[in-house]
């Protein structure tokens, strides 16, 4: 079947497939109009174009919801969006009312949105609107920016992608080729303990907060950036708790951690105590076992560390100090 021709030699579905082999990052394009209400989209066509002045671009469909907001605006903001926000991704690339629900912005007096966790960003000011077909493109001026650790999301022929480990030059391409680790989390807070959700076709599941441990040139800083993207604000762990597989492909340490900075509940992160924790929600056997093991320990302060090997095993931990290497020369 041909489809709508837009030139003699370019019909719109091969020019489709064409731009969709370009890989890009993700970003939500968010400005503010006079009535102070929010608008936001998912846009890809972000670009950098001039590093002094600073200015950026992106392109604002002309049949978008929020086309009229971004062309009367005197500003907006470009959040590059990290790997773990392929939900907010899908969100803003639907035009409805709620996109800023439930949403975390970044906590600062900026004149557009910014998404909360992203992996960068842009304020800036909107410095021209130049007329592009059945776009806009708006070149802006940066006025504030920043950066994060979390790596960013990708896209490419219409798939959302995280950038592997060894993309991301963080690992030797050895090492990617077995297993995976993972760091989850038994964050403690008082007697409550942290756990995040994920909705699988309509079910709510919960589980541990786990993420990636591939970041960082330390184990410690690994631990720091895997523990700052998952649950949004620093830890400290306290100790490992369990060694379990979660898949043929993934392993996950699991670390007791106390927090370091105030935790921010939101709908996906809640801090559960033991008689609140939803049971019936948490399909993984293996995380229900370590919480009720945490629970139980955690009544004698006496934690063991266990080991998926063999039967699995466990041993208990006596006492924690600092290490001492000069006591072993
Ligand atoms: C990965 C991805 C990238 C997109 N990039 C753009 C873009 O650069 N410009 C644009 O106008 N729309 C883009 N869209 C489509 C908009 O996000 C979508 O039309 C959205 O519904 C617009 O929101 P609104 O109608 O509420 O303004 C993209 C969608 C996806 C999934």
């Amino acid at each position: 079947m041909r489809s709508t021709s837009l030139h003699e030699n370019v019909d719109s579905d091969k020019f489709r497939r064409t731009l969709g082999r370009f890989l890009t990052g993700v970003t939500v394009v968010t400005t503010t109009d006079r009535a102070s209400r929010r608008w936001g989209m998912t846009a890809n066509s972000f670009t950098s174009v001039s590093l002094d002045p600073p200015l950026v671009s992106v392109c604002i469909s002309k049949r978008a919801g929020s086309y009229k907001a971004f062309c009367e605006s005197s500003s907006f903001a470009i959040s590059i969006l990290s790997e773990f926000q392929e939900d907010v991704a899908r969100k803003f690339a639907s035009p409805r009312d709620d996109k800023f629900e439930d949403l975390e912005l970044l906590d600062a007096d900026l004149r557009a949105p910014v998404v909360d966790g992203c992996t960068a960003w842009l304020v800036c000011d909107t410095y021209r609107q130049i007329d592009a077909g059945d776009h806009v493109l708006l070149l802006g001026r940066v006025e504030v920016c920043d950066s994060s650790p979390h790596a960013p999301l990708g896209y490419c022929e219409g798939n959302f992608l995280a950038l592997t480990a060894e993309a991301r030059g963080e690992v030797p391409a050895a090492q990617t080729a077995g297993r995976e680790i993972v760091a989850g989390w038994l964050v403690e807070q008082g007697d409550k303990v942290a756990l995040v959700n994920e909705s699988h076709e309509g079910t709510i599941v919960w589980s541990l907060p786990m993420g990636p441990l591939t970041s960082g040139r330390t184990m410690s800083e690994a631990l720091n950036i895997s523990g700052k993207c998952v649950l949004g604000c620093a830890v400290e762990p306290t100790f490992l708790y369990s060694v379990i597989d979660l898949s043929e492909t993934h392993t996950c340490h699991v670390y007791r951690a106390q927090l370091l900075d105030h935790l921010e509940e939101s709908p996906r992160l809640r801090l559960f105590r033991k008689q609140d924790i939803p049971w019936a929600g948490i399909s993984d056997r293996s995380v229900i076992t370590i919480l009720k093991r945490y629970f139980s320990e955690k009544a004698t302060d006496r934690f063991g560390v266990y080991l998926n090997v063999g039967q699995g095993k466990i041993a208990q931990i006596t006492g924690e100090q600092v290490w001492d290497p000069t006591a072993w020369e």
